[in-house]
Formats: C-alpha cells, sequence, structure tokens
C-alpha cells in the first residue's frame, strides 16, 4: 500500500466537515450561510452569536429570550472572584483565562454532560461569563473593583462598561460589536481544531475550549493582535514607518497582522473593518497610526505580496477604543468560544476520534544496548 500522502502544517487537507462556516473559494467567509459582510453590517453580535450556536438567525422572541438567558449567567458565583483574587496579578491575561475555563467547570453543573442539549447550554453560559471574567481580573490587576454586568445593556456596551466604568459611545459600541462579529467563527483554524480534537475523544466542553485558548494564545494565531499593536508603537512616527518596514522585510522579519494559510488574496474580515478604523482614528485623534498603518501595509503588500488579516486593524481598532494591549487577544477569545463551542457540539454529535499518522524520520532498527555500553 503507497505511504499516505504528507502535508506540513494540514495545509490543504479536508480533516472533516461543518456546517458552521465556510471560507468559500478561500476568499469569502460564510457564517452559516450568510455572508460576513451582511452579518457586520446588519446584525448585532447577539444575533450572529445565536445563529451560530443555533443555526438559524433568531426571530425577536428567540433573540430577547436568548440574551436574557445571557443577562442572567453573566454575574459570576463569589468563589470563582475569591479564586480570581488569588491569582497572581502579573498573570497574562490569556493564560488566566486557560485557567478561568478550567475553574468555570467546577461551578458548572453540567459539566461532563455531554449531550448536545447541555452542551448549547454550558455555551451560552461560557459566552455570558468570559466578559465578566475578562473584565473583572483586568481590573483585579489594575487594584480596582470588579464591575458588575448590566443586564439593560448590549453584549457589547455591556464588556466596555465592565471593562472602563464608562458609558461606551454609540461609536465605541458599534465598533466593539462589529470586531467580535468579525471574530467569532473561522472554519478549522488551528485553536477550532484543537477543540475539536479533545471532543473527538468524548472529553468535556470546557477542557476543549481550555485547550483552544491555549491554542489561540500564539502569536502565529490569536496572539497576532497583541504583537501587531507592539509594532505600531516599536515604529512610533509615520515618517519611520516606511524605513522601519523595510529594515524588518530585509531581516527576514515576520511582520504580524499580515499573510494568512488559507486567504491568499486578501482576508474580508481586515476589508470590512478598516473603513470603521479609519472613521474611528479620525474621531479619537489616531490619525497619526491610521497613516503610518497605511504606509506599512502598503509596503508589505508591494514587497511580500501579503495583504493584512483581520489581527491587522483589528489591534488599531482596540487601541483607539482605549483598551490596553493585553486584554487584546482575550477580546478574541470572548468572540470566537462561540465558534468552539458551536464547533464542539458539531463534533460529539457526529464523531470520529481525530487520530493522524505521522511520517517517522528517526533512527533506523538497532538491538538493545546494555548500560554499561554506552
Ligand atoms: C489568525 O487560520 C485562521 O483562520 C486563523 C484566523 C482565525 O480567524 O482563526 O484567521 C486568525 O490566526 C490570523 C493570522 C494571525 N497571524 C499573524 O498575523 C502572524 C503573521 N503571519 C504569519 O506567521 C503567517 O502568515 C501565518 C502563520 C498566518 C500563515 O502562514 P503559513 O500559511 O504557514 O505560511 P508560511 O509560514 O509557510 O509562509 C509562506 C511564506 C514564507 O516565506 P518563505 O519562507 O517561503 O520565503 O510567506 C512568508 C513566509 O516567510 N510569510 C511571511 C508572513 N507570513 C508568511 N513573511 C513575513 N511576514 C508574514 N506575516
Amino acid at each position: 500500500m503507497s505511504e499516505p500522502a504528507y502535508h506540513p502544517g494540514l495545509e490543504g487537507v479536508i480533516a472533516g466537515e461543518t456546517a458552521i462556516s465556510t471560507i468559500a473559494g478561500g476568499s469569502g467567509l460564510r457564517y452559516r450561510g450568510y455572508a460576513i459582510e451582511d452579518l457586520a453590517r446588519e446584525a448585532s453580535f447577539e444575533e450572529v452569536a445565536y445563529l451560530i450556536l443555533h443555526g438559524e438567525l433568531p426571530a425577536a422572541a428567540a433573540l430577547k429570550d436568548f440574551c436574557s438567558r445571557l443577562a442572567a449567567a453573566a454575574p459570576l458565583q463569589g468563589e470563582v472572584l475569591d479564586f480570581m483574587r488569588s491569582v497572581p496579578r502579573d498573570t497574562p491575561i490569556m493564560d488566566f483565562l486557560r485557567t478561568a475555563a478550567s475553574a468555570l467547570a467546577h461551578f458548572d453543573a453540567e459539566a461532563v454532560d455531554t449531550n448536545s442539549e447541555a452542551q448549547l447550554r454550558k455555551a451560552e453560559r461560557l459566552l455570558a461569563q468570559f466578559p465578566t471574567v475578562l473584565a473583572a481580573q483586568r481590573r483585579i490587576q489594575q487594584g480596582k473593583e470588579p464591575i458588575n454586568p448590566d443586564p439593560q445593556k448590549s453584549f457589547a456596551a455591556n464588556l466596555l462598561w465592565m471593562l472602563r466604568g464608562e458609558e461606551p459611545s454609540p461609536q465605541l459600541e458599534r465598533a466593539m460589536d462589529v470586531s467580535l462579529t468579525l471574530y467569532a467563527e473561522h472554519e478549522f483554524n488551528a485553536s477550532t481544531f484543537a477543540a475539536r480534537v479533545i471532543t473527538s475523544t468524548l472529553s468535556d466542553l470546557h477542557s476543549s475550549i481550555a485547550g483552544a485558548i491555549g491554542a489561540l494564545k500564539g502569536p502565529l494565531h490569536g496572539g497576532a493582535n497583541e504583537r501587531v499593536m507592539e509594532v505600531l508603537q516599536e515604529v512610533g512616527t509615520a515618517e519611520n514607518a516606511e524605513p522601519w518596514i523595510r529594515q524588518a522585510l530585509a531581516e527576514k522579519r515576520r511582520i504580524m497582522g499580515f499573510g494568512h494559510r488559507v486567504y491568499k488574496e486578501g482576508d474580508p474580515r481586515a476589508r470590512f473593518l478598516k473603513p470603521l478604523c479609519q472613521e474611528l482614528a479620525v474621531e479619537t485623534g489616531h490619525e497619526e497610526m491610521e497613516n503610518m498603518a497605511e504606509v506599512i501595509e502598503r509596503i508589505v503588500v508591494e514587497e511580500k505580496g501579503l495583504p493584512p488579516n483581520l489581527d491587522w486593524p483589528s489591534a488599531r481598532l482596540y487601541h483607539y477604543m482605549g483598551l490596553d494591549v493585553t486584554i487584546y487577544t482575550p477580546l478574541f477569545v470572548v468572540s470566537r468560544v462561540t465558534g468552539w463551542a458551536a464547533h464542539v457540539i458539531e463534533q460529539m454529535e457526529n464523531n470520529r476520534l481525530i487520530r493522524p499518522r505521522s511520517r517517522y524520520i528517526g533512527p533506523e532498527p538497532r538491538p538493545w544496548t546494555p548500560i554499561a555500553a554506552r
């Protein structure tokens, strides 16, 4: 029998089937059949999260009930907050969220239930809890008291409220809402695939989400949006942008926020977010950074043929919103938990253990060597 083909990084390999999203033809992105541009422009993140988890856009009554369930699940039990206060304050928030995914399981009565109804209830609870956990931990790290979630606010407004303690402007609420929609789901990306591998052993949802967070943290994946801001802060001024990027390319550095395993003609999410970024830059007085980014983007595309991915504009958007760079990838978690959970449920409903083969490149067969002879 001929040896199976080997695809480094599983590039181009179809590793499973999904009805949740598709990067159609490597250029367009659809969630459950709806174009990402339509969803980002017309729908709230709550509608999009419902669509990803339940498979259909909600009618008004269903959306109202969904939002009520999220609001009811958002406050954290006292024991969880006590645990959060015990964690060293300099713990990176992505590391903390990985721990929180496990800790929240200990307070979830359905943690071990893997039937679809229980999985969906747990998914909604995690979607509701992660914003509260993120905001509370950030404020504890700042020596401030956590702010309770406000059930009257939208998901995006509540997240900003709990983070900053200020009523967000309609512009900031809209910007956050769109970013959450764009980050929510993306087919078999590394963190989603990690969640599916864990689920395929019939393990539980919280274990799969903890593993996904670990995968998302890496700078080749979700961690890139924080690295993008570090790059922009290193460049400093628009006039320094061209010399900086030409030097970085000459040194063959990876430019965070550019390139993608699937999108070779550009990331539609980055294209959608760019004008929103430009508007917010003007509203918040960040034109210099926007001009700097434009110079870098033009040169990377010209010299490397690498268009920006979503992390390139999203980092600036969060910066213009006054958010600290240490919560950029955690914001990705707050949104992507919807996609991860939907994939966990889908994997469990039609499961086959994910167990690929490997190509052996180790030593040839050899005889035992007693220690005296080594
Ligand atoms: C996300 O998969 C998803 O869907 C992920 C995501 C999602 O929503 O879940 O879209 C979110 O993770 C977006 C990507 C965020 N990561 C970054 O921005 C990090 C920088 N980008 C790269 O590291 C890279 O583009 C990847 C990891 C995203 C994709 O890399 P591939 O497909 O493995 O491509 P590669 O590493 O094999 O590179 C091919 C060539 C190489 O040149 P050669 O060595 O062949 O000469 O392109 C070069 C690379 O050096 N290259 C880059 C580059 N990306 C690729 N060179 C400079 N800067 C870059 N960013």
